[in-house]
């Protein structure tokens, strides 16, 4: 027997007897030492053994096993150490595995999805999302946010209507939430600075490598606070998240290939554009773009690529933005909105704004926009009482992850995607 343990406190061990328990990842024997690479989700190790219980019978990959051994120092080892095993034992066999080491294609991999986040590469992309929701929240509450959640069943469109999952409330319609920024508003009114971390959704038609139906968004909203305060806190937020990533996290940035170099120049002040000047850029450099139009993935794509870190577009034409945000007082017909975008082409994963403050100035949003007061009426009730500047802004977590981690898709970074075609499984 030896001291139970887990892989990422071996190095703590060396010298010592321990029993690890985990999965087997990988088996081969060269003459007569065999070699197992297993996992027990706090990293990966290689044990070696002189002999076997019946040969290594049933040591098939992702078999359950329990391995005891010494520790020792291995320079050739990612984590510094390996095991000299004594004993290996199945605990839970596992025969033919669907997902082999060759390579799968990716519908099979999604397909297989329950099994898929065992690899080596999806458990890295899991936790470095951990890390990312607890750095968030780490900066969040440090700062004096409030965590406040909203409702997620709500008879309110927050974002505009042609994106809403429509569910049937005890015969009277209601949405799945697309953001909880009109509740964080109240709460924010309630509490000076709030945010809100969780699930999203939007019946997104579009087929992309950024968009997903079911989502999670941290959206910080604070009263008494302007635009530009706004801005401050979307860089300093960001930031912090990137180093703690950087700093506690090497070896899972390596696994999936991480080219770290991108994420260290992540320090504030962020860029920033005005999309007067965004248009311009975009067709000086050849793209067919008028102004009054949003930009699209390739525009994000080229925009971001002349900046050498997260850059910050700003004061967009209201016409192109949801009804609540607030008139730009120099040019009213610009509101003061931003969209932080990522490099390396991952596009925007930040959007936010000042509201509007002013009642009369709410509903005459609210009359453009040929939405119904009566729908927003505790939304516009906000305006009648002790109603201030407040500003907030939404971060969606797999688009972080993804740039973070430099992932192709966002499927890899929520456990089980929620995409057009697949809730399976
Ligand atoms: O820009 P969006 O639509 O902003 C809002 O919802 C605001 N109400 C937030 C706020 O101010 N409180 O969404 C915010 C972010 C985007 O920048 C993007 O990162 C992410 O949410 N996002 C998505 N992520 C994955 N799949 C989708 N379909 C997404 N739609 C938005
Ligand atoms: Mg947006």
């Amino acid at each position: 027997m030896g001291l139970a343990t887990s892989i990422q406190d071996l190095p703590q061990h060396v010298g010592q007897a321990v029993e690890l328990k985990g999965w087997l990842t990988h088996f081969r024997s060269s003459g007569k030492i065999h070699f197992i690479i297993m996992r027990d989700g706090t990293g990966e190790i290689q044990a070696v053994a002189r002999a076997l219980r019946g040969g290594g019978e049933g040591l098939e990959q992702e078999c359950a096993i329990a391995v005891t051994g010494t520790v020792r120092q291995d320079v050739r080892s990612p984590s510094g150490v390996e095991i000299d095993a004594t004993d290996v034992r199945v605990l839970a066999p596992s025969p033919d595995f669907p997902i082999q080491p060759k390579s799968h294609g990716v519908d099979f991999l999604m397909e297989h999805r329950h099994l898929w986040v065992r690899s080596t590469r999806q458990t890295a992309i899991l936790r470095l999302r951990a890390r990312i929701i607890r750095s968030i929240r780490e900066f969040l509450d440090h700062h004096g946010f409030v965590v406040a959640d909203p409702p997620i069943l709500t008879p309110l469109a927050a974002e505009g209507t042609t994106t809403l999952f429509g569910i049937d409330y005890f015969g009277e319609p209601a949405f799945l939430s697309q953001s909880g920024q009109l509740y964080m508003e109240a709460l924010a009114m309630a509490l000076g600075r709030v945010y809100s971390f969780g699930p999203t959704f939007r019946a997104e038609k579009s087929k992309t490598r950024r968009h997903l139906t079911e989502f999670w968004m941290v959206e910080p909203e604070m009263a008494f606070c302007d635009f530009e305060e706004s801005l401050h806190w979307q860089e300093t937020l960001l930031s912090y998240v990137v180093k703690q990533v950087l700093t506690h996290h090497v070896e899972d940035l390596t696994r999936v290939e991480r080219d770290v170099t991108a994420l260290e120049r992540v320090i504030p002040p962020f860029p920033r554009i005005t999309y007067d000047a965004a248009i311009e850029r975009l067709n000086d450099a050849g793209y067919d773009i008028a102004w009054g139009e949003d930009l699209g993935a390739p525009h994000e794509t080229a925009l971001a690529a002349m900046f050498d870190r997260p850059v910050f577009l700003t004061h967009f034409p209201g016409a192109i933005k949801p009804f609540y945000m607030q008139p730009d007082p120099k040019q009213p017909d610009l509101v003061l909105a931003a969209d932080l975008l990522a490099p390396e082409g991952y596009g925007e994963i930040m959007g936010g704004s000042q509201r509007i403050h002013d009642l009369d100035l709410l509903l005459a949003r609210l009359n453009a926009y040929n939405m119904d007061p009566k729908d927003y009426a505790w939304y516009v009730d906000l305006r009648r009482y002790g109603s201030v500047p407040h500003s907030g802004f939404g971060m969606g977590l797999e688009r972080l992850v993804a740039w973070i981690g430099g992932l192709e898709h966002v499927r890899e970074t929520i456990p089980f995607a929620r995409t057009l075609n697949r809730v399976w499984p």
